[in-house]
């Protein structure tokens, strides 16, 4: 029997994490967990609230309060806050610009990252985010940074908008730009590309293709890992 390995997947907005994350996780039999759907349901709750998303205490208190629960679904995960599915909820532009903010925030992240070690406790998750290489899961058997050009990056979720997107090409490469920027430059767990990630650029790359090659990495390490245990 294979040993359980934790797969942590980072990268900025559009690269294909969740795509990839869920199909790695399909084919090896893991438990995938969507850590921005996390920050995206405490943005939903902050905005009902009429919260400032700069409010450390208030939207912290606020997120102690919320009950996330993650469960897989046919397609997307599907989010339960306080029991109610909110998955439909927390991918609109409002949420988009308004995550990062709230992302920032220490008691936020703290509270985000102790629940999502506890979902890695038992080994056999792919979780992909902004800092679980780097700070949710630093031992992680396996980490990989995903990225592809600002360009093609935006250029996939203009095609998730369908018919009508509500905003141009390019209004979407500067916003997603925009939430890199603080992403990155935030002071606490910022994106960034743990020493150990493998890095992979998906720019004109398929979907299958990536997941295949963090498969069979996957499998390789956990079958060392299965040896050195005997
Ligand atoms: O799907 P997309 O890449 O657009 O975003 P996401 O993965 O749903 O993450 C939304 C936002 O949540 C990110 O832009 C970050 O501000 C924040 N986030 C984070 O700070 N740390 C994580 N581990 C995951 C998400
Ligand atoms: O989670 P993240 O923001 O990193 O990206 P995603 O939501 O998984 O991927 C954004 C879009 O790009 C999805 O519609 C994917 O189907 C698409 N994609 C692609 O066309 N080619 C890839 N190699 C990866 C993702």
């Amino acid at each position: 029997e294979a040993a359980r390995i934790n797969i942590a997947i980072d990268g900025p907005a559009g690269a294909g994490k969740s795509t990839v994350a869920r199909m790695v996780a399909r084919d090896l039999a893991y438990i995938y967990v969507d850590t921005g759907a996390m920050y995206r349901a405490v943005t939903l709750k902050a905005i009902e609230a009429g919260l400032s998303m700069d409010d450390d205490v208030s939207v912290g208190k606020l997120a102690r309060e919320l009950d996330i629960v993650l469960l897989p679904g046919k397609e997307a995960q599907l989010v339960l806050v306080n029991g109610q599915d909110v998955s439909p909820l927390l991918r609109t532009l409002d949420i988009n610009r308004n995550v990062s903010y709230i992302a920032r925030l220490v008691s936020v992240r703290k509270q985000m990252a102790d629940l999502q070690r506890r979902m890695a406790m038992a080994k056999g998750v792919v979780m992909d985010g902004r800092d679980i290489g780097t700070h949710v899961l630093p031992d992680a058997e396996l980490k990989v940074f995903l990225t592809a050009t600002p360009r093609e990056r935006a250029t996939r979720r203009y095609r998730e908008l369908g018919d009508n997107p509500g905003i141009t090409l390019d209004q979407l490469e500067r916003e997603i730009a925009e939430r890199d920027r603080l992403d990155q430059e935030r002071e606490i767990a910022p994106l960034l590309r743990a020493q150990d990630a493998r890095l992979i650029d998906s720019t004109g790359r398929s979907i299958d293709e990536v997941a295949e090659e963090i498969v069979q990495w996957g499998l390789a390490i956990a079958r060392t890992i299965s040896m050195e245990e005997k």
